[in-house]
């Protein structure tokens, strides 16, 4: 096990997360996956070792549960093997005006996007640091830059792990790790289904990201040590101009890109 490198992605079933996977067995990475649906981590498994990886393991984890990043990390810890690359990409978000939606709802958003994330960065960085090498890649989204309406919960969750991740990132300076934070643009994924986002401009209207591509600019950044990523020409002006531009008036912006497309 010693040369072997090893890395552990949660949400690697679907979307960016199997984008990412791919890249990573390509260049020989020994995988675990770890998301909820047992039959789709099993079809993953299959799926990237018929592409090539060498080894994939999967662990069931629902990481809306309190307590779950941290028996993830204990069942890692148990069969012995040291992950050399953290992925965290499994994420969400709830549509809907944040007077109408469940509160249950968004917490487990919160719960899932943030402290499931924090959880693992915590667990799996302190082992990094002690050994003095090792890479974190934090999904996170241009979401994360501009006030959401419409997705008020999902836009601060992903401000959160953009600013944390570039802080922590700070902090461990010459220790051999590093932090990158990745963020996507709108992209053509499972994420607006889950989310209950089919009805809104940006899906009727928007042009979406390959999440090929978005994966190729991610890996590239975490394997280069890079803090941070935005994703697309279109998506880095759009940062640019957000970072000029009130945020009252990004939240309009926003609320007409967000609403239902017949409203
Ligand atoms: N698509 C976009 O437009 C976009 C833009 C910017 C950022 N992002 C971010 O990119 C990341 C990946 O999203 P995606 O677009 O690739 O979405 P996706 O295709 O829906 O994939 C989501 C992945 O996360 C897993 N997951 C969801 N809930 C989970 C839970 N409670 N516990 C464990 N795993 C869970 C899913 O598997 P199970 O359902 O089996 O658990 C799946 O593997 C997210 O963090 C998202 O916020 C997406």
């Amino acid at each position: 096990m010693k040369d072997q490198k090893y890395a552990l992605l949660t949400g690697a079933t679907s979307g960016i997360g199997l984008e990412l996977a791919r890249l990573f067995a390509r260049d020989n990475y020994q995988l675990i996956l770890a998301s909820r649906n047992e039959n789709q981590l099993s079809a993953t498994a299959a799926l990237l070792k018929s592409e090539g990886a060498v080894e994939v393991l999967t662990i069931p984890t629902d990481l809306f549960q309190p307590g779950s990043a941290k028996e993830l990390y204990e069942k890692v810890l148990a069969t012995g093997i040291r992950i050399d690359v953290l992925v965290n990409d499994a994420g969400q978000g709830v549509y809907g005006r944040f007077v109408d939606n469940a509160m249950e709802d968004e917490v487990k958003i919160i719960h899932l996007n943030i402290i499931s994330l924090v959880t693992l960065t915590k667990l799996f960085v302190k082992d990094m640091v002690e050994r003095g090498s090792g890479k974190v890649l934090n999904v996170a989204s241009i979401a994360g830059k501009t006030p959401g309406p419409w997705q008020a919960v999902y836009h601060g969750t992903k401000a959160f792990v953009h600013s944390f991740n570039e802080a922590v990132n700070h902090e461990l300076k010459d220790t051999g790790v590093t932090l990158t934070s990745l963020l996507p643009g709108a992209t053509d994924t499972d994420f607006f289904r889950v989310a209950g986002m089919e009805s809104s401009k940006v899906v009727q209207e928007g042009e979406l990201a390959d999440p090929a591509d978005v994966a190729k600019d991610g890996y590239e950044a975490l394997m280069a040590g890079k803090d941070m990523v935005v994703s697309g020409f279109k998506n880095k002006l759009n940062v640019a101009m957000g970072n000029v531009t009130p945020d009252s008036a990004q939240a309009a912006m926003m609320d007409k890109q967000q609403r239902p497309a017949d409203n």
